[in-house]
């Protein structure tokens, strides 16, 4: 459904990717992994269409995405849950779910979203900035389904929470896998991502330096890991 071939690209005329490949079928889970400043999160935002292109080509559910507005990106059903989790903090957590929601068509309603987490359902009319850390990347999480995505992108989901919180994270994403839903999925925990991850790619400096299945990952785990420390 996605599929990214030799991606370079950069922020103006300052180059940060070089050659980046990139491929989720229909319902797989994909893991993209690499030390800070790899390009992870520049690689999402060329994607979104929030990059500047360079070369290469980017497709989405047969269209190239290369050249189209973000939000159109969006409408075709990319959803975004961003690294910083960037809700609109001013707004309760019911308008921040409501906000980026596109009808009950795809089957995401503000129920479903409150079934995944229960929490959420006691601070509806909260503002954002009065909620945990966790409760905001649940929000997170929530208001990028609510777009009906047929592709969730999450950008270091887990980074800087309580293991418990951690913990819910992951097995929400196990359970939207099992319901049919194509992940990409950033994070630096392999153990983690090596259970749930159909496919992992691993960038260095701009450039895709590994690639394996789920399997290959949880066998070859220690020298991935290895190339992600300093
Ligand atoms: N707005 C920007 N303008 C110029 N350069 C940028 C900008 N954002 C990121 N970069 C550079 O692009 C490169 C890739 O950054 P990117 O944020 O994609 O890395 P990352 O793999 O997501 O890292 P992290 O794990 O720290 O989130 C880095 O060298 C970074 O300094
Ligand atoms: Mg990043």
């Amino acid at each position: 459904m996605l599929d990214v071939k030799s991606l370079a690209g950069g922020y103006g005329a300052i180059d940060v990717l070089f050659d980046v490949d990139l491929r989720i079928e229909q319902g797989q889970v994909v893991a993209l992994c690499g030390r800070n400043g790899m390009g992870k999160t520049s690689t999402i935002r060329a994607i979104m269409g929030a990059l500047t292109h360079r070369a290469g080509t980017i497709h989405f559910a047969g269209q190239t995405l290369v050249g189209m507005p973000s939000h159109q990106i969006a409408r075709l059903g990319v959803g975004l849950v961003p690294e910083g989790r960037q809700l609109f903090q001013s707004l309760s957590v019911r308008e921040n779910l409501e906000v980026l929601a596109r009808g009950s068509s795809g089957g995401w309603t503000m129920q479903r979203a409150l079934d995944l987490f229960p929490q959420l359902g006691k601070m509806l009319e909260r503002p954002a900035w009065q909620t945990s850390g966790g409760e905001q990347q649940m929000i997170a999480i929530s208001r990028a389904l609510m777009t009906n995505p047929k592709l969730l992108i999450l950008d270091e989901a887990t980074e800087g929470l309580a293991p418990l919180v951690r913990h819910q994270i992951w097995q929400t994403l196990h359970r939207l896998k099992t319901e049919g839903l194509a992940l990409l999925v950033v994070d630096k925990n392999l153990r983690a991502l090596s259970r749930i991850a159909d496919f992992c790619y691993v960038l260095e400096r701009g450039r895709t330096s590994w690639r394996g299945t789920g399997e290959q990952l949880a066998a070859e785990r220690e020298n991935v890991e290895r190339m992600l420390t300093v």
